[in-house]
């Protein structure tokens, strides 16, 4: 995710700006910038595509860029390609407003249009070039100041922000506010600091404020003035940083894998409302609704997670739309000579955008003249690149190897692609399309909740810390759910583990169930649950533990079950978003107490750019 640093004092600000966005980097990001005041001159703008190293080249090492007021940005794009043009900081064409952004602001489309009527052109594909002339507009329109216009902008734009500002007339000073993205400010002797994430500015100070939602600040040498919406000054705590610099980069977490599934309310939500607005969905262009009339079948291929995702949206997309939907697994499909429908559409999901297997199997499905659409994380990466439409998931770049926040944000964008499909083709009517938009939008809530509870899931996971064999079933969408929940256990935990569709076990593999085997049973889906359930005894009839993973409500499970896991009600459709966050953490939770490398798991990549 981007990162911001800021700084105002008595020293030269770009050497601290860049030893700040190098902490940061552990964030991801596509390039990166600076801009830099030195007393009333005019603020100096410095951008690189690429590492910071390239920026400490442009401007050796900062020393080239003299002034003691300095904001500094990582990009990692979300709207637009990564490149030198679309990275921050950008600034109004007069130069009286400058800044550096992070989160989404939803309605930039809209409010680009109003600012273009109002005279202002812009040149960069991005949403912050549009909150900086919003400011802009607001601070000359009413010159009453930069919280009044910051104020204005705030109560204007939807979405999530994070904004450090330098105006013109305000020389030695940064100003910021935000919302729903975080944003924290440092205070040392004769220096202020501004930053996205603590460890940008660890090694200045220690001593920090916490900006709230809906709040500003300003920053000089002096120190900070916290605003709120109004625009009275507010009184804020100072807090002592105790984490040491390696915590800090997680957040406080002790790996970034935790750190992500935390993330997922977030992932989920940005993800749905880069794509609905005014309780619409609104896809990308190239998929029109001759095109989404004319498709006859859905092929899904991906790898990994992303093929789980694939496997649980099969159920969803041939439920809402009645289009037939194939998922196959990009390895296989490359070298399938399958008969691909002329009016198909290859739907490929990846995260990196970079996985080798994927990437071949959409210039394949492109070679054969079948529609592509990609459902990727990475701005600018390969498959990103060559499909014929993408659809971007915003959740941000995920360091640990196991997915979790992409796998989430991955399912909410087929969820979209299935209701829109569903009501482009008739077969749902108003009520329901926006009835599943609104139970989407109580999916982060939900998330929220759901970890809320994660130390009973440690406890559990700790006594199967030992255990030679994990098994996951589920029928259905449970059958998907058991997919994914079985690969986060065994990537990271090293235990092995297999999913298996709940009725095919007395095929075979109820062979291997013995005393203490643990059986997870994944049960959201009313119409299986009894069947499920049934299977699960036979094994509880050969000895097996018994682990129940359920809606809230159905706690007559615990007749059967030695433990019982609840998530809260969804649509059923949806109910994988919820049910795979206690199976991530019970496999986050088995890989700590087997004392592994959680977040870098042996022999594994986070990005299989070979075949
Ligand atoms: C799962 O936790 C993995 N890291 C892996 O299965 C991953 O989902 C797969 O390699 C696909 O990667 P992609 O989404 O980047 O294409």
């Amino acid at each position: 995710m981007c990162g911001i640093v800021g700084y105002v004092g008595k020293e030269k600000a770009a050497p601290i700006l860049l030893e700040g966005l190098a902490k940061l980097e552990y964030r991801g990001y596509d390039s990166a910038g600076l801009a830099v005041r030195d007393g009333n001159e005019p603020v100096r703008i410095v951008k690189a595509k690429g590492r910071i190293e390239v920026l400490r080249q442009k401007t050796d090492n900062g020393q080239s860029l003299n002034g003691t007021t300095g904001i500094g940005h990582t990009r990692w794009a979300t709207h637009g390609e990564p490149s030198e043009l679309n990275s921050h900081p950008h600034a109004s064409d007069d130069g009286n407003v400058v800044a550096v952004h992070n989160g989404i602001i939803e309605n930039y489309q809209e409010l680009k249009e109003k600012l273009v009527r109002n005279g202002y052109a812009f040149h960069t594909q991005t949403d912050t070039e549009v909150v900086v002339k919003l400011i802009d507009y607001y601070y000359k329109k009413y010159q009453m100041g930069p919280i009044d216009a910051l104020a204005k902008t705030m109560v204007r734009v939807r979405g999530s922000y994070a904004l450090a500002v330098l105006f013109k007339d305000y020389p030695g000073e940064i100003w910021a506010a935000r919302k729903d993205s975080p944003m924290i400010i440092g205070v040392g002797r004769e220096a202020s600091y501004i930053a996205s994430d603590v460890p940008a500015i660890l090694s200045y100070t220690r001593d920090v404020y916490y900006i709230g939602n809906l709040e500003m600040a300003c920053i000089d040498g002096n120190g900070a003035r916290f605003f709120n919406l109004d625009g009275d000054q507010i009184e804020k705590e100072k807090t002592t940083i105790k984490w040491d610099a390696e915590a800090a980069e997680k957040g406080g977490f002790q790996h970034f894998m935790m750190k992500e599934i935390h993330e997922q309310p977030r992932a989920v939500a940005d993800t749905l409302h880069s794509a609905v607005r005014d309780g619409a969905i609104q896809l990308v262009p190239e998929l029109d609704d001759e095109l989404i009339r004319s498709i006859d079948q859905i092929y899904i291929v991906a790898c990994g997670s992303a093929y789980h995702v694939g496997m649980a949206l099969q159920y969803v997309m041939e439920d809402l739309t009645g289009v037939p939907v194939r998922v196959e697994l990009a390895s296989e499909f490359r070298y399938r000579p399958i008969r691909l429908s002329k009016n198909g559409l290859v739907v490929i999901i990846s995260q990196s955008g970079e996985t080798a297997d994927s990437l071949a199997a959409l210039r394949e499905s492109k070679e054969r003249g079948v529609k592509t659409l990609a459902i990727v994380n990475t701005v600018g990466s390969s498959i990103a690149r060559e499909a014929d439409a993408v659809f971007y998931t915003l959740a941000g770049p995920e360091i640990a190897v196991a997915t979790t926040k992409a796998y989430s944000a991955q399912l909410i964008a087929g969820y979209l692609l299935a209701i829109q499909f569903a009501k482009v083709r008739g077969e749902i009517d108003d009520t329901a399309y926006t009835g599943y938009i609104n139970e989407l939008e109580t999916l982060p809530d939900k998330i929220g909740r759901i970890l809320e509870d994660k130390e009973r899931l440690q406890w559990f996971a700790s006594k199967f810390a030992a255990a030679h064999d994990i098994f996951f079933i589920g029928r259905g969408i449970d059958y998907a759910i058991a997919m994914e929940g079985s690969l986060k256990c065994k990537e990271i935990s090293y235990i092995h583990s297999e999913a298996y569709a709940a009725g095919e076990l007395k095929h075979g593999t109820i062979s291997l169930i013995e005393d203490g085997t643990l059986v997870i049973g994944s049960l959201t889906q009313s119409g299986l649950h009894e069947k499920t359930l049934s299977n699960m005894v036979e094994c509880k009839a050969r000895g097996a533990y018994l682990a129940g993973l359920t809606t809230n409500g159905h706690y007559e499970i615990e007749d059967t079950v030695d433990f019982a896991v609840y998530v809260p009600r969804t649509d059923e459709h949806f109910a994988t978003s919820l049910a795979v966050v206690p199976l991530q953490l019970i496999g986050y939770y088995i890989s700590v107490a087997r004392g592994l490398d959680v977040d870098k798991p042996r022999n594994l990549a986070k990005s299989v750019t070979v075949e």
